[in-house]
């Protein structure tokens, strides 16, 4: 396998920083490239980021403060590192804090990509540039599985802003050369993550006696996807450039499961808790799978992380933190 320059924008992130470990693990180079731009609420979640910024140290990868908006500035960068490939994960990757203040939510998302866009047409740049987008994009789910060419429907500025650049990226593409792949991830979780998804915030709760709240009678279906699973799928968009080039890939666990199935889980390590349901918001769209045949089928993809061992590990890794 040929090692890649790979520079990663937002990884100081939770995708971003675990991605950096996982290809530096498999040999790759790797720069991030970072503004700290965290919406830190506690103590416990700065600890997270000292760890994250600890561990990418450990593996000698370096990390550059920069805005990417600052299309001068990621210019500079690319020119200096030179990357074959580069991974976008810098946004406002929470679609709550974007319905609040859409203005910055769109200002992050998508002026940092039109940054790193303008940079690379600007050096005429042959890197293969990874977007990683969102289940988001496909609005409220027409079917209980989609896949990547079903229509696209967002029914929030953050679902909007995701596919924005999604078809910015493939603009510049097709107007200036840049090879490119599209990712499009779902529920995510893992460990040192702060952007208080449902999975984090149950154990959290619950570990601070403060119970959780369950959107209507916890039948709402989601994809959740272990952070691991990921980072292998990522690594083989990247690894075989011929095969995933111009291509958009779901990559999740590849099942949904429903909110119940969590609390099952969560009863069996903590017992009991308590349980209050909310009326759904009409912000969020409905989801269910994301088929995960094409990026199986043409990149060897196997999730081996279903939620009973995924969640059940971050549980117990929860436990070993002092909260
Ligand atoms: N976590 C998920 O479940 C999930 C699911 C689907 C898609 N995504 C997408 O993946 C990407 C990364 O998500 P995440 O969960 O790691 O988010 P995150 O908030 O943990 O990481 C984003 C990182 O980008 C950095 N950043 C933001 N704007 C920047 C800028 N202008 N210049 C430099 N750095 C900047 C932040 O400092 C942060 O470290 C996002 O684009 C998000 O929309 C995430």
């Amino acid at each position: 396998m040929k090692k890649k320059k790979i520079l990663i924008t937002g990884g100081l992130g939770f995708i971003g920083h675990h991605l950096s470990l996982y290809l530096a693990e498999r040999g790759h180079q790797i720069k991030v490239a970072d503004c700290f731009y965290h919406h830190i609420t506690n103590q416990q979640y700065n600890d997270f980021i000292i760890e994250r910024i600890t561990l990418l140290k450990k593996k000698t990868i370096p990390l550059e403060i920069v805005d990417v908006r600052n299309s001068d500035r990621i210019l500079k960068l690319i020119k200096d590192f030179e990357p074959d490939t580069l991974i976008h994960l810098a946004a406002t990757a929470n679609a709550s804090l974007c319905h609040i203040d859409p203005n910055e939510g769109i200002n992050m998302g998508l002026m940092s990509f039109c940054g790193v866009l303008d940079a690379l047409k600007k050096l005429g740049a042959n890197v293969h540039t990874i977007y990683f987008s969102s289940s988001m994009v496909y609005g409220n789910f027409q079917k209980t599985e989609m896949r990547e060419n079903d229509s696209v429907d967002p029914i929030n500025v953050y679902g909007a802003s995701k596919l924005s650049c999604e078809i910015l990226l493939k603009s510049y593409s097709r107007s200036y050369g840049i090879p490119f792949s599209i990712i499009r991830p779902s529920a995510l979780y893992g460990e040192r993550c702060i952007n208080r998804r449902i999975t984090q915030i149950f154990i959290e709760n619950i570990m601070q006696g403060k119970g959780i709240k369950v959107v209507g009678s916890g039948q709402t279906l989601l994809d959740f996807t272990d952070i691991r699973d990921l980072c292998q799928g990522t690594s083989l968009v990247i690894e075989n450039p011929t095969k995933s080039t111009n291509q958009t890939f779901n990559i999740t666990f590849g099942n949904a499961r429903c909110i119940s199935d969590l609390l099952d889980i969560l009863q069996k390590e903590f017992g009991k808790f308590s349980i209050e349901h909310i009326p759904e918001n009409p912000t969020t769209p409905r989801r269910g799978t994301l088929v995960i045949d094409k990026v199986v089928e043409l990149l060897g993809y196997a999730p081996c992380h279903p939620l009973e061992s995924g969640y059940r590990d971050l549980i117990r890794w929860y436990k070993n933190q002092s909260l």
